[in-house]
């Protein structure tokens, strides 16, 4: 199948979506069908050097049988309509709204750290969850941190872009004068954390299959387009120098090291698909401990992107069942 499949992008219109057609056309599919909801349906969004008309997602216009993959960024209700729907009709569906995320049975799927999972949807009923914009960033750094030295602990504290929450929130920035911007927590609270919070722990010991792994975060929005980063503290079994991570994350699929004078910017990983990660140091607070800081494109590799290359490996893999 491959770039040859007939692709449904459902969120067309959004922050994500927008990029997610970007990035299909780059990427060689031609096949694509854009939809969204009754409010823009019968717009126009761009696709490579033309224009799709928007068709509006409803179970039955999903559920038709005429799309081999959906990728979907509606939010958690929309999607918890909507998706079913589609998979019925034998669709692979990749979502990135926290529907499926933490449900048991759906794999939460960062291709560079756990892309075999995401076969496993094959066997079941084609829905495989696309992550959070920083769980899959930090699991890309953590990962290969783990599997040399073994996580011990985990701190973290997000910065985090407003085109995480959506479009219209990137034109309430565009639209502020620079008096107005201000540091916010703009999630719902769960007890005295916030869900994002919640979700960062949960979703990243899912994804590394750590289940007990001790993991704080501090969730924050910062007045900036795009692009999130995060500072880490990782304490590991044992010592492991500055040097020694810095090798190993050079390695590292999907990642970028950046060494002083240079650091991660959110503008520098606008518009790139690498996660940057610099300042990697020795935690002076901890024997086995280092800190570090990435930045990360939130809509691509924190969303569209990865979603795409979840995609890629199910299309090879439905290919790979067929031959
Ligand atoms: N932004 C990020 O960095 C990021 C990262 C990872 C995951 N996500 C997830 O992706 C999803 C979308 O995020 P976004 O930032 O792209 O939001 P957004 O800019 O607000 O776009 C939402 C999109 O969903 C469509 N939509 C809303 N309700 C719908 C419905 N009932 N039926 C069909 N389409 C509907 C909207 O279409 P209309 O034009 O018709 O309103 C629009 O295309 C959310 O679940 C979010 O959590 C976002």
């Amino acid at each position: 199948m491959g770039d040859h499949a007939r692709i449904g992008v459902v969120g067309a219109t959004g922050a994500v979506g927008t990029v997610t057609l970007a990035l299909l056309a780059e990427r060689g599919f031609e096949d694509v069908r854009a939809f969204a909801s009754e409010r823009s349906a019968g717009s126009t969004v761009r696709f490579g050097d033309g224009e799709l008309v928007v068709e509006r997602a409803t179970p039955d216009a999903l559920g038709a049988g005429d799309v081999d993959l959906f990728f979907f960024s509606v939010g958690t209700s929309a999607s918890r309509e909507l998706v079913p729907a589609a998979a019925v009709s034998g669709a692979i569906c990749v979502d990135k709204s926290s529907a499926y995320r933490l449900v048991d049975g759906y794999p939460l799927v960062v291709p560079e750290v756990n892309g075999a999972r995401a076969l496993d949807a094959l066997e079941r009923d084609r829905i495989v969850a696309n992550p959070n914009c920083c769980s899959i960033p930090l699991t890309c750094v953590l990962k290969p941190l783990h599997d040399e030295a073994g996580l011990a602990r985990v701190h973290v504290s997000t910065y985090q872009s407003v085109s995480g929450a959506g479009a219209q929130r990137m034109q309430a920035l565009a639209g502020e004068s620079s008096a107005e911007h201000d540091l916010t927590m703009d999630w719902a609270w769960e007890g005295d954390e916030s869900d994002e919070e919640a979700k960062l722990r949960a979703e990243t010991r899912k994804i590394l299959e750590l289940p007990d792994l001790p993991i704080s975060a501090t969730c924050v929005r910062v007045p900036v387009l795009v692009g999130h980063s995060e500072a880490i503290w990782v304490e590991l079994e044992e010592p492991f120098s500055p040097a020694e991570a810095t090798r190993l994350l050079r390695e590292a699929p999907g990642v970028q090291v950046l060494e002083l004078p240079e650091f991660p910017t959110p503008s520098a990983a606008a518009g790139i698909d690498e996660v940057l990660v610099g300042r990697i140091r020795r935690d002076t607070a901890s024997s086995t401990g280092l800190a570090m800081y990435l930045s990360c494109d939130n809509l691509r590799k924190g969303a569209a992107l990865n979603a795409i290359q979840i995609a890629e490996l199910l299309l090879a893999g439905v290919a790979g069942s067929r031959a």
